[in-house]
């Protein structure tokens, strides 16, 4: 095996360099693997960063996800639901302050219908406009996901957290309507309906977190090998944080005494973005919240110097933001949508780059759609 200074940063590399840069310790070689996304993002989109304009449209859930803080099992968190003119202000807000596309993101909230997300699309469109919708609101059916298409939206993030079938079958309980996963199965099930997701006309992202108990190296780099995969639009990748009021935080899996766990930390991330934007070059990649979280200092910076294009300022309404606490102690929960947004655009220009205009879609979205 070759040592970290000829190991290569080649696009094309195989299993065992990638492998071998995901567990790299050393700093100096870790400056080159990030110098070289960081040349691959300025060659495929270049010096613009796009803000992603974030409202959290709900923190109802139906599902049982055991990373995440305010699925069904949390009986302590006040639930609440943003009404439709509460949702319109956010995006005019977005309008208001440049940004190109508004995400609504939400947990699986049955009482958010089809109807009812499909009219907030068409009035962003119409009354609104200039603006793309993204949609982040869990596996939703097939009925949703045409009547959101058809009333404008362009694109949808579902991450799929892990692609290994047995860790996502062992996070990702059955409930509401979904069965339980097959662990032995070939792919996780969310890789089939992002698939669907590009079939009907969406940019689709996708994303993992790294550092799940019992996630291996081996698990991020089939990881990576699917996000190459999907040619997916858009790569979010971010740090575990465990909640102490979800299972997950106190349940350990035998990776770690076999020295395969990987650790949730900013590093981890840091090195998944520069994977990524080698091996799929011209995806939007945003510097996560999650790694913000880990390291309010420098880590949105630290993720933009290492491959990252995007960030997504938060919009929601401060008396909701600490209500959406899907991991503790999270980035942004008492900043309110001018200071996030005059914050963001500090640290943009603190690294030599600049604020996006327009849509700002993945390169590969034009080829798609040509
Ligand atoms: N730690 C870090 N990220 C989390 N997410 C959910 N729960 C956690 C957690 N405890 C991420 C998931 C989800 C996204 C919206 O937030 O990756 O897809
Ligand atoms: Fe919200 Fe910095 S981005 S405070």
């Amino acid at each position: 095996m070759s040592g970290a200074a000829e190991r290569t940063v080649d696009p094309r590399m195989a299993d065992a360099d990638l492998r071998a840069w995901l567990t790299e310790m050393d700093a100096v070689a870790l400056e080159r693997l990030y110098a070289a996304a960081d040349a691959a993002r300025s060659a495929t989109v270049g010096p613009e960063v796009h803000l992603r304009g974030l409202i959290e449209v709900s923190n109802t859930c139906a599902r049982a996800c055991s990373y995440c803080g305010i699925s069904v099992h949390n009986k302590a968190v006040q639930r609440y639901r943003m009404g439709r003119e509460e949702i319109l202000d956010c995006a005019r807000r977005a309008k208001d302050l440049g940004y190109g596309t508004v995400v609504m993101q939400a947990g699986e909230d049955p009482l958010l219908s089809g109807e009812f997300i499909a009219g907030i699309i068409r009035a962003i469109k119409r009354d609104i406009g200039g603006l793309a919708v993204t949609l982040s609101l869990g596996e939703r059916s097939e009925d949703d996901l045409r009547l959101w298409r058809a009333a404008g939206a362009d694109r949808y993030l579902l991450r799929f957290e892990s692609s290994n079938p047995r860790l996502y079958a062992r996070i990702h309980p059955a409930a509401h309507g979904h069965p339980p996963v097959d662990p032995g199965a070939a792919e996780v099930p969310r890789v089939g309906m992002l698939r669907r997701l590009q079939e009907l006309g969406f940019q689709a992202g996708t994303g993992v977190m790294v550092g799940i108990p019992g996630q291996t190296w081996d698990d991020l780099v089939s990881d990576l090998r699917t996000f190459q995969r999907l040619d997916i639009e858009m790569i979010g990748v971010g740090p575990y944080i465990p909640h102490p009021a979800t299972p997950l935080a106190h349940d350990f899996d035998g990776a770690a005494e076999h020295g395969q766990q990987v650790p949730n930390t900013v590093l981890t991330a840091l090195k998944m973005v520069a994977l990524a934007r080698l091996l799929v070059p011209d995806a939007n990649i945003p510097a996560t919240t999650a790694v913000a979280t880990l390291d309010k200092n420098n880590g949105r910076e630290d993720a933009l110097k290492a491959g990252a294009n995007v960030v997504m300022p938060n919009l929601t309404p401060i008396k909701y933001r600490a209500l959406y606490e899907i991991y503790p102690d999270k980035a942004c929960v008492n900043e309110t949508a001018e200071q996030c947004h005059s914050c963001l655009a500090a640290r943009i220009h603190s690294v030599g780059r600049c604020i996006g205009t327009g849509f700002g879609e993945a390169p590969k979205s034009h080829r798609r759609s040509a």
